[in-house]
């Protein structure tokens, strides 16, 4: 039996819509998800920072990739998996950080971090989730987990939390790195969005960060500006790393200039991410930034990507840019909004066989034979 965010059941409707065709691709999970969720909570998950013309950007620009494909190869034995961080992980997509999964579904970020260990992707688990970093890491021993930091003003609260990530079996730090201040969303604002009473923030004790005073989402911007470093440097990435021997990966990096001093500094990985625009708007895709970072930045330390990333094909393209693997925000929520547990681990899923897929149909059999000029830009067919 399924539960919805509010504790309701939903389990005809759902398993009707997942057995049969109807839930085939993210935009069907998204337009459910939409229609599940309260107004204002799928506004505060849609919306963007600003205008909301990087929103739109994000998912726009994959479209203007083109995939080359090369035929008559044998295809037969198909390998998605890629390396990182040294282990190997069957399915490059992974699960970017996110806050308030209890806004979804009543099991929060101990189903999302289940459905991801599914399918073997690597969840990361926002500092501001409303499970605790010891009730997911209970919930999904087998997951491969990696935690989310800000830098605080007040570091013993970020080493705390490093700390806790370290005993709970976490295997990386990442660390936002393009929040000094949370930005104003519209969308937030026209429908006053709140938290409903019964959601906490599980990580931190009242007396730092308590939702409790927090009328709505501005009260809740205000408390977080006052306790994010607005002075955060890169000499606080170096004092992170040096507390934890946990690798750490710098979040929210979008030009090769900062890439460049993130490798100078010693991270094991750069996300690069627009924070799924949602904090400074008119940023470009972060897909249009990937390859600059990657020529920068060369094998000196690993390189992810988030944003837009829709379909299978949209993974292969980050991948033929130079990604190590991409991860994905929204997606991940609606299917937990949809089917808790086995709607993240349905959407991963589909990701996972449209880029097995894209694979097979551009004669390619792992990441190895994506050669750079197996996708290119739109313009190289631009003359007709
Ligand atoms: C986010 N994101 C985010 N990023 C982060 O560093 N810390 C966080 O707590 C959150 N919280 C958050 C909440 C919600 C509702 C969304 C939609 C996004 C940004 C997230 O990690 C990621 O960068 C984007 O979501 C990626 O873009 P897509 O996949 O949503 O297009």
């Amino acid at each position: 039996m399924n539960e919805n965010c509010q504790g309701q059941s939903f389990v005809s409707h759902i398993e009707y819509k997942m057995s049969h065709t109807s839930l085939v691709c993210l935009s069907d999970f998204e337009r459910e998800a939409e229609q599940i969720l309260p107004r204002s909570t799928w506004h505060y998950i849609r919306s963007g920072a600003g205008h909301e013309e990087g929103l739109v950007w994000n998912q726009e620009a994959f479209k203007r990739l083109r995939i080359r494909p090369t035929v008559l190869r044998d295809v037969s034995q198909r390998n998605l998996s890629a390396s990182v961080l040294g282990r190997r992980v069957p399915i490059p997509v992974g699960v970017s950080p996110t806050a308030f999964h209890g806004l979804s579904h009543h099991d929060g970020e101990c189903a999302t971090a289940r459905g991801a260990g599914a399918v073997g992707a690597i969840f990361v688990l926002s500092v501001w989730s409303t499970k605790s970093i010891e009730e997911v890491a209970a919930a999904a021993p087998d997951t491969i987990k990696w935690q989310h930091v800000h830098l605080f003003s007040d570091r013993n609260i970020t080493h705390q939390l490093v700390s806790r990530a370290e005993r709970a079996g976490f295997q990386a730090i990442v660390v936002t790195v393009d929040t000094p201040v949370i930005a104003v969303r519209h969308a937030d604002v026209h429908s006053q969005f709140k938290l409903p009473k019964h959601l906490s923030l599980a990580n931190f004790r009242e007396e730092v960060m308590s939702l409790k005073d927090s009328k709505d989402m501005k009260g809740i911007t205000n408390r977080a500006d006052d306790i994010i470093s607005q002075s955060q440097t890169w000499e606080d990435i170096k004092w992170l790393k040096s507390i934890t021997k946990l690798p750490v990966i710098a979040k929210g990096i979008m030009t090769p200039e900062d890439a460049v001093v993130a490798a100078d500094v010693g991270v094991a990985g750069i996300l690069v991410s627009n924070h799924g625009s949602r904090q400074l708007d008119s940023l470009p895709a972060s897909i249009e930034v990937l390859p600059e970072i990657v020529k920068a930045v060369g094998d000196r330390c690993e390189i992810y990507l988030d944003g837009g990333i829709r379909q299978g094909v949209d993974v292969f393209r980050a991948l033929a840019l130079g990604a190590r693997m991409v991860f994905v925000g929204r997606p991940a929520i609606w299917g937990l909004a949809v089917d808790g547990e086995q709607g993240v681990a349905k959407v991963l899923n589909v990701l996972k066989n449209e880029l097995d897929h894209a694979f097979a149909l551009s004669g390619c059999t792992s990441v190895k034979d994506i050669k750079p000029d197996t996708v290119v830009h739109e313009s190289r067919y631009s003359r007709l």
